[in-house]
């Protein structure tokens, strides 16, 4: 079974008479225990793709399964609770709710899906190097910090598939280092990562590299 299937998926924006075609015709699969590195230019549609995969923006053709389960034109209702049981998500932009602590940001996505598990939430912020982090603001934390407590809370629910936007973005060589191995580690034990990044360092500890451009995944 692939953890994610994705077939023929079409995205465009629209801005005055202009349009771009941010995906154009785009077929992809992830199994289980499987990393992919997402590569290209700025602009090649990478983050469109994560966020069409998660069911958070729609695609205007094609089709996302998630765990065989169809993630595309559903109502919105349905596609949260689809992606909070099978999705982590690290955005590009910002992950974290601005009032509330890091622990108490991680507690509030496990508590869509069941009773949040403060301890659980604690070890996700150790693994990630941000023990020490937990009662800070989102405001207080360094880029790198802010990037690795937007990946915590893409680990709150122990998902089956994770989709991380540059998550070695701000970081120093030794936290890269860090990033890399928690995510190896997860792949390991089963679950399949997307990872868009312009770091070679992510594509070397991928299991393979998938390049777009101009919204199409080219041919390896
Ligand atoms: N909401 C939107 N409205 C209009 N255009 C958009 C929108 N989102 C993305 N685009 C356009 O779609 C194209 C693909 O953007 P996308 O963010 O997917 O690129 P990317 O590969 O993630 O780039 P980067 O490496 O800079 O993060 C770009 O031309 C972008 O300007
Ligand atoms: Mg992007």
């Amino acid at each position: 079974m692939h953890l994610l299937e994705a077939e023929e998926l079409y995205r465009f924006f629209h801005k005055g008479e202009e349009e771009v075609k941010a995906l154009r015709g785009v077929n992809f699969t992830l199994g289980a225990g499987e990393m992919v590195a997402l590569m290209g230019p700025s602009g090649s549609g990478k983050s469109t793709l994560l966020a069409c995969l998660a069911g958070i923006d729609e695609p205007d053709g094609g089709s996302v399964k998630a765990m065989t389960v169809s993630m595309t034109r559903k109502p919105e209702l349905e596609k949260t609770r689809l992606r909070a049981a099978y999705f982590g998500t690290l955005l590009q932009k910002n992950n974290l709710v601005g009032h509330l602590t890091i622990l108490e940001n991680i507690c509030l996505a496990q508590s869509i899906l069941r009773q949040p598990d403060v301890s659980r939430a604690q070890e996700i912020l150790k693994r990630v190097g941000l023990g020490q982090r937990s009662e800070s603001w989102p405001a207080e934390l360094s880029g790198g910090e802010r990037a690795r407590a937007g990946l915590a809370i893409a680990l709150a629910n122990s998902p089956p598939i994770l989709l991380l936007d540059e998550p070695t973005g701000e970081v120093d060589a030794a936290t890269e280092e860090n990033i890399l191995s928690v995510l190896q580690e997860l792949a390991r034990q089963g679950t399949g990562l997307v990872i868009a990044t312009h770091n070679p360092a992510v594509a070397k500890a991928a299991q393979r590299t998938i390049r777009m451009r101009d919204g199409k995944i080219l041919d390896v």
